[in-house]
């Protein structure tokens, strides 16, 4: 099995950025903990973190018939790109979405995630874990054993 995990746009900042809402922890300790559940639970991975929407379109574009999954973060893409649903909906690969911060409870700009319509469950406000989350759910998916 094979996933990829994209984050969006300021989520290379993270442990700097807004720490009261992001937490402490960097993109480089989120990279290392999805690498190390991924070896543990024998699933391939493949990160890639981009603050441009069309690196990310192009990255959901090149991952079919390349990978089984995705799981996404797209950060402030999420409340705009319709471009980043579309690429998830072209290549059908079933998508788990992720926020760090619970959305449902902050402005209202971010009521609206385009992104969410093309995946198949959400983990918001759990913080890095909801990667760990959002990877054991998307194997349970993919293995039918949900
Ligand atoms: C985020 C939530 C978004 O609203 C925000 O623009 C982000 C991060 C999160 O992980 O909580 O950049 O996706």
């Amino acid at each position: 099995m094979k996933l990829l995990v994209l984050n969006g746009p300021n989520l290379n900042l993270l442990g700097l950025r807004e720490p009261d809402i992001y937490g402490r922890q960097t993109y480089a300790d989120l990279e290392r903990i999805v690498r190390e559940m991924c070896e543990a639970e024998g699933i391939e991975v493949e990160l890639f973190q981009s603050n441009h929407e069309g690196a990310l379109v192009d990255r959901i574009q090149s991952a079919y018939g390349a990978f089984d999954g995705i799981v996404i973060n797209p950060a402030a893409y999420t409340h705009t790109s319709v471009a980043i649903l579309d690429a998830l909906k072209a290549v059908a690969l079933p998508a788990v979405e992720v926020h760090i911060s619970d959305v449902s409870k902050r402005e209202s700009f971010r009521q609206v995630s385009y992104a969410g319509m093309a995946c198949v469950k959400t983990f918001m406000g759990l913080g890095l874990d909801g990667y760990r989350q959002a990877i054991l759910y998307l194997k349970r998916y993919l293995e039918g054993t949900l």
